[in-house]
């Protein structure tokens, strides 16, 4: 709960103004500047969100020094031992994991809500080959407004439960088939008897003249995988979700915002590009170059994979992830040259004191990719991943949003282009110079 344990004083051109401190349930001290324009005449200047608390909320809790990561009070070490992916998702929407009935009810719209509106299937034909599927799935799920009815805020917000399980079912549908149609085969139905992350396999893989074998240890990888992406409190996408579901957008525009957010290689992006990275390097092979370019303020080059603005020690989910890794390619006798590569990166990066000094260890993205590489996933699908598994992450930031008494964002600035004077000054001189 938040608590209100006083005030600071702000001295502002000689006079004292009072800003209340709040302190939220985890430690964490903010100072509420919400009357300052109001009382002062000032804002605050914060470019980037370096250092703003943009909200309240309840869904999930990071500790960035410390590496701690829980949904809803849950550590996600915990989560990814004891839960399936469609038990967090219900979890972060509502706040606590579901009964044994609300587990099955839940499924049960899954399952219902699986099938793509006929007429959206012939959309995959008209996009170019080689389009990347996340373009393809930002169009499609911004299009899903026009299909399906009552996207008004209130019906959306109302039946959360069935807005949640079209989402998160429906766009499982479009991103396996918009793989099936980048490489020229039949789409492949979801089939109600598969847990959630064994039908995405089966319809990534399956095909007419060769039956996918589903392996539950890969069907319990892309579970942790889609766990451990499935929230990290106001990063850039669920910003943008909180952004434009403030202006009372319907929901999947907004997640579409979100996964066009999410796309940027700074973001969800990067998964993909540490692999594009790894590969360079390896086809150099000189890693120490690699770093040193990274070092080098002068070149644009960064280590992809490395690098948070909340952790500034491990990122828990690389941990995992990490583990996970070595032990699923050992399991599978799957050699991964990309994966020795990644491993030197870390190794030199570690121990190099520019990236001690800026506290930059690997990031979630750095070995997931390998993973998804292990499981099948082509490279162009990997911020997809991403985004399937974010999803009830932003549903829950847009339920949490539209719950409370949430403004439009509309941030301020400060100005500082041409004045009045300057336009004016120049407008005379030009006036003179027509005229002569
Ligand atoms: N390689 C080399 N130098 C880096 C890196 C990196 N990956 N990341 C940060 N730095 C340096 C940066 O140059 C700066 O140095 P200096 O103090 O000398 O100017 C310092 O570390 C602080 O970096 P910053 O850019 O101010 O940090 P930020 O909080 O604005 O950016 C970041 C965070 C994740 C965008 C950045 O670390 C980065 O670009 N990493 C690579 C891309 C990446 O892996 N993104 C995935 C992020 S995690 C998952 C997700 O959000 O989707």
């Amino acid at each position: 709960m938040v608590e209100s344990p006083g005030y600071v004083t702000l001295e502002i051109e000689g006079r004292k103004v009072k800003l209340p401190v709040v302190v939220g349930s985890e430690g964490e001290k903010a100072i509420d500047i919400g009357n300052l324009r109001r009382e002062t005449g000032y804002v605050t200047l914060d470019p980037s969100f370096m250092n703003t608390a943009a909200c309240y909320s309840q869904i999930t809790f990071v500790d960035g020094e410390k590496g701690i990561l829980r949904y809803r009070g849950i550590p996600i070490e915990e989560l990814v031992q004891k839960t399936m992916f469609v038990e967090v998702a219900y979890l972060l929407v509502h706040g606590e994991l579901p009964n044994e009935e609300e587990r099955r009810n839940f499924s049960r719209l899954l399952n219902r809500n699986s099938l793509l509106h006929e007429d959206m299937r012939h959309f995959f034909d008209h996009f170019p080959q080689g389009a990347h599927p996340m373009h393809i799935l930002s169009t499609m799920i911004n299009a899903l407004a026009a299909f399906y009815p009552n996207v008004d805020l209130k019906s959306m917000a109302d039946d959360i439960d069935l807005s949640c399980a079209r989402l998160i079912s429906i766009v499982r549908t479009m991103a396996a088939f918009a793989y099936k149609k980048s490489i020229g085969e039949p789409v492949v139905y979801p089939r109600h008897d598969l847990s959630y992350c064994a039908n995405f396999l089966n319809m990534m893989f399956d095909s007419p003249v060769s039956p996918y074998q589903i392996r539950p240890e890969a069907v319990r990888i892309l579970n942790i995988l889609f766990i451990l992406h499935a929230d990290h409190e106001q990063n850039c996408s669920t910003t943008a979700v909180r952004s434009i579901g403030s202006a009372q957008v319907n929901l999947y525009a907004t997640i579409s915002a979100g996964i066009s957010a999410l796309s940027g290689p700074l973001h969800g992006g990067a998964n993909q590009a540490v692999i594009e990275m790894l590969r360079m390097i390896q086809a150099d092979g000189d890693v120490k170059k690699f770093i040193n370019m990274a070092k080098d303020r002068t070149n644009p080059f960064r280590l992809m994979g490395f690098g948070h603005r909340v952790y500034k020690t491990y990122d828990p989910r690389a941990a995992i992830i990490k583990k996970e890794c070595n032990a699923y390619l050992e399991r599978i006798h799957y050699k991964d040259p990309l994966l020795d590569v990644a491993r030197e990166v870390e190794e030199i990066a570690l121990t190099d004191p520019y990236f001690i000094e800026r506290h930059l260890y690997p990031n979630v993205d750095f070995y997931t990719g390998i993973l998804y590489r292990a499981l099948g996933i082509p490279e162009n699908m990997f911020t997809v991943m991403f985004a399937l598994a974010r999803l009830p992450g932003w549903i829950a930031h847009w339920k949490e949003m539209i719950g409370g008494a949430t403004k439009i964002v509309r941030p301020r600035q400060i100005y500082i282009g041409k004045t009045l004077a300057d336009t004016m000054e120049a407008m005379a001189v030009r006036e003179v110079l027509t005229q002569n």
